[in-house]
């Protein structure tokens, strides 16, 4: 039995967990509204968020999940990829927090650890995929599909040739002036939309790759034409260009999966990362799951977007392993 206390910094969410073992104590999360107005995140804005909600957001973690800082074993951390300066925030207090306690650094990978939120427990929930599984892991700037044979070894076997799946319906709510980020809201207009009204380009990409700048472009010239002819084209077709969009995006994401469940033989499909928590995704996911004889494993809302959580338990599995992290470790933007 041991508490681990995880931090995660990597854009514009700061969250602090607290995990006993693979149990979930306490998932506090701080979302930043600072970044609506600019229809998208400003690092310098996150990074100053971060330094205020750091503090308060680790000490409701600890008081939530009813433990003393003394009683924590080691501290988890989100090392990258991510905003540089966001990164550093958490870095630097993981760091400092580990140093006072005298106790080990263990430093996560936000990707692995976005896949890795399928072993969280709650009192509620259990439902880990077995190794290997395939998992696609789509988020605001990432698209990939993994292999993933144990807790330390992924293959990527495909990923995004130029933009992520959600910074398309990002960019696809800011054409139509929605607010940021646009996949919750777009998910939710599109519920009254029918999917089909509007064709959008969808691309040709050879094997298990993805694009989504021409699927973005060609939403973009729909509504560029739309609006010539119709002043309000946009507000009379809100809901069915909400659909639309997302319709194509959710078409060519589990276009590639099929394809790679095919090619690969594994019917463990797993989705995550913050697209994850799209409606469409998940019903889809489910209709080819039972079309397929996979079986399928959906994320709860919690555990989609950014949050400590899922750096609770990929730091988990490297408590057991002993992988410590040097006091040396630096922040990397890229992964
Ligand atoms: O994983 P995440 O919180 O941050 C990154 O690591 O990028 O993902 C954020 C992305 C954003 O693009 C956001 O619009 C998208 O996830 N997103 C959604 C939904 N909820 C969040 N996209 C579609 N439907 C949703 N319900
Ligand atoms: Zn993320």
């Amino acid at each position: 039995m041991a508490y681990l206390l995880a931090i995660e910094s990597s854009c514009d969410d700061t969250s602090a967990a607290v995990l006993n073992d693979d149990l979930l104590l306490s998932n506090m999360i701080a979302g930043q509204k600072v970044h609506e107005i600019y229809g998208g995140v400003v690092p310098e804005l996150a990074s100053r968020a971060h330094l205020q909600n750091i503090v308060p957001v680790v000490d409701t973690a600890l008081k939530t999940a009813g433990i003393d800082k003394r009683q924590l074993e080691a501290i988890a951390f989100t090392r990258g990829p991510g905003l540089l300066g966001s990164l550093l925030v958490g870095v630097s207090f993981a760091k400092a927090m580990a140093l006072s306690l005298d106790i080990p650094l263990v430093e996560v990978n936000h990707l692995q650890a976005h896949v890795l939120s399928h072993f969280l427990r709650t009192p509620q929930y259990s439902h880990a995929p077995k190794f290997p599984f395939l998992c696609l892991l789509v988020s605001g700037g990432h698209t990939q599909i993994l292999q993933v044979n144990a807790p330390d070894n992924f293959k990527v076997l495909g990923g995004t040739i130029d933009d992520a799946a959600g910074e398309c319906i990002d960019k696809a709510a800011k054409i139509m002036g929605l607010p940021y980020p646009g996949g919750p809201v777009i998910d939710k207009l599109a519920q009254a939309g029918d999917g089909q009204r509007f064709r959008i380009a969808k691309p040709r990409i050879p094997a298990l790759n993805y694009s989504f700048s021409g699927l973005k472009t060609s939403f973009l010239y729909l509504v560029r034409d739309g609006l010539k002819k119709d002043p309000d084209f946009i507000t009379r077709n809100l809901n069915h260009l909400c659909a639309s969009v997302q319709q194509a995006v959710v078409d060519c994401l589990l276009e590639k999966l099929v394809a790679a469940c095919r090619q690969t033989g594994i019917h463990q499909v797993a989705i995550a990362g913050g697209v994850s928590a799209n409606s469409l995704l998940r019903g889809q996911l489910e209709r080819q799951a039972s079309l397929h004889g996979w079986e399928a494993f959906i994320p709860p809302f919690s555990f989609t977007t950014d949050n400590a959580a899922m750096v609770g338990i990929a730091g988990y599995f490297k408590l057991q392993q002993k992988a410590f992290c040097p006091m040396s470790a630096v922040p990397y933007a890229r992964s």
